[in-house]
């Protein structure tokens, strides 16, 4: 066989075998590889060129013509393909990236308010209704305001017992994380008198508070309610009718109440609140420990001192006061005996005080 012949022949086994392959391609990426195999620089078409420059130069031409036959054959073939295989891959990709709008929706875990807050909500709605305007203060305060002007000069022994964390500002002086939600009291009626304005005020302030303690039933901080009001003569049985309506809202039945003498530095005359105990009905329980009573707050008629501290005058105005721990009173209302499960965050009990 002459090489011209051989050459022929070797043309025609190639076209052959690649039509075969590019039929057989199965993706863009394989028939890419093809690509350069038969057409790339270095591929087998390039090879075949080399063969033509070896004959005689008069056959060349012919075995030329063959060869670019050829090239744009297997072109022509690959064009085909990839737009076939372009079209078989983007079904391929719609089908893999179908969305099922018929599929339920994914419920995502939803959380619950926690059982203080609703407490506190709850707390503040009723005095709300009752006409008390809400009001908040800072958490990090001076001795003024949580202690002197609330009649609790140094060396009182009540400061003592306050077991205040202090801390201190840039230029030392001591200033304290507040004990308690009474210097509320101090801070909105000098915002009062500020303004150029008068009593009467109505105020409940809910917030939380620190103390350096912490047991079943204390924690080094803890949420209260502040409730004050203001007026020409306020007198002990609005303080009276205020928390039986409160307290009976709140534990949401008929409460007894019972107001015992007491002693806080900011009231004069101080009582302390107990309510018939909601678990036994005042038969006397485990709760109560058989005295048939719960201690529920502090109360009081504002002390002249107080009102003086702030510049209102005392010969015309009086006001009575309370102060609430709200996670005593939502332990008592749920029956929870632990006050620390308040803050353990085990979603078990969160989710279960939530439903
Ligand atoms: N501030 C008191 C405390 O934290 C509670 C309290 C008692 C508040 C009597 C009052 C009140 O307004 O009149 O222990």
């Amino acid at each position: 066989m002459s090489e011209l012949d051989l050459l022929k022949n070797r043309l025609g086994h190639l076209q052959s075998e690649a039509l075969a392959l590019f039929d057989e391609a199965d993706s863009l990426a394989a028939l890419q590889a093809l690509r350069v195999q038969y057409l790339g620089k270095k591929g087998a078409l390039t090879d075949v060129l080399k063969g033509v420059g070896k004959l005689p130069p008069a056959e060349r031409p012919v075995m030329g013509q063959h060869v670019n036959a050829l090239k744009s054959t297997l072109a022509d073939r690959l064009d085909l393909r990839e737009r076939q295989l372009t079209v078989v891959e983007k079904e391929k990709r719609v089908e893999a990236e179908r969305v099922d709008v018929t599929l339920a929706g994914r419920v995502l875990p939803r959380g619950t308010i926690h059982p203080v807050q609703q407490g506190l909500d709850e707390m503040t709605a009723i005095f709300s209704q009752m006409g008390f305007a809400i009001a908040q203060g800072p958490e990090i305060e001076d001795e003024f305001h949580n202690f002197d002007a609330l009649n609790i000069p140094q060396e009182h022994p009540a400061r003592a017992m306050h077991d205040t964390f202090f801390v201190k500002d840039e230029a030392d002086d001591p200033i304290l994380l507040r004990t308690h939600t009474s210097p509320v009291q101090i801070r909105t009626m000098e915002k009062l008198l500020a303004n150029g304005e008068e009593p009467p005020l109505a105020v409940v302030a809910p917030g939380r508070v620190y103390r350096c303690d912490y047991d079943v039933t204390h924690s080094p901080m803890f949420h209260q309610v502040e409730v004050f009001k203001v007026d020409e003569d306020v007198s002990l049985a609005h303080l009276k009718g205020v928390l039986q309506h409160f307290l009976s809202e709140y534990f949401e039945k008929d409460v007894s109440l019972r107001l015992r003498p007491h002693y806080f530095p900011f009231t004069e005359p101080s009582a302390e609140v107990d309510v018939g105990c909601v678990f036994c009905h005042g038969k006397g329980c485990r709760i109560c420990k058989g005295s048939g009573w719960l201690e529920v707050l502090g109360s009081g008629m504002i002390h002249p001192n107080v009102l003086k501290s702030v510049g209102i005058d005392s010969t015309i105005y009086s006001g009575f006061a309370f102060g609430l721990g709200v996670e005593r009173l939502v332990m008592l209302k749920h029956g929870i005996p632990d006050l620390r499960l308040f803050f353990e965050n085990d979603v078990r009990f969160l989710r279960r005080m939530g439903s």
